[in-house]
């Protein structure tokens, strides 16, 4: 099984799923027009795909597909399968999406200042401690744990 990764990081956070995708299929990685599957991830910019991605998305056709991205909020499926159902409006219909896996990502520290400037003014406010909380727990992903089960997700995946 050939594959083929392309992948948008700009802190890091989803190159380290594209570098354990890597490792995995270490001997089969092949350009795009040869693949079987083109593993595709990308960090999420404002609910979507980044740009670059998108693009990316929108060229591919007649391949399996498996999505991989993270984000910065909700550490939950339901998150994840809003954002997923958002970045398969970019997949051309030619295609077969077997499967896609999120986890999420530390964010810039400039989010976390904007929230306790927030905060400043509004000491009650249940809805800035939860996002700075969440930020904190973002922190510490993508972690060990997460990685596996992107194995995982992808093991699942190959055998459908
Ligand atoms: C401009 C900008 C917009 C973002 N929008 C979202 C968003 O809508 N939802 C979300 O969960 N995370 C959002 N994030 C957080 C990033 O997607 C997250 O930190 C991601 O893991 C970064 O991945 P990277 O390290 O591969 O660049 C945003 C980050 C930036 C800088």
């Amino acid at each position: 099984m050939k594959v083929c990764i392309i992948y948008d990081s700009i802190t890091g956070n989803t190159k380290k799923l594209a570098e354990t995708i890597k490792e995995k299929f270490s001997k089969d990685i092949v350009e795009k027009e040869l693949a079987d599957i083109i593993f595709i991830g990308s960090w999420t910019d404002k609910g979507n795909p980044s740009e670059k991605i998108q693009k990316e998305l929108l060229n591919i056709k007649n391949k399996k597909i498996f999505y991989f991205g993270t984000c910065g909020f909700g550490g939950n499926e339901e998150y994840f399968a809003l954002l997923f159902s958002r970045a398969r409006k970019f997949i051309d219909e030619s295609n077969e999406i077997i499967g896609y896996f999120y986890c999420q990502g530390k964010m810039p520290i400039s989010i976390k200042e904007r929230y306790e400037q927030m905060l400043k003014s509004n000491p009650n406010d249940e809805k800035i401690k939860k996002s700075i909380e969440n930020f904190e727990n973002a922190l510490a992903h993508p972690n060990e744990d997460d990685l596996n089960e992107l194995k995982k997700a992808i093991d699942k995946a190959i055998k459908l």
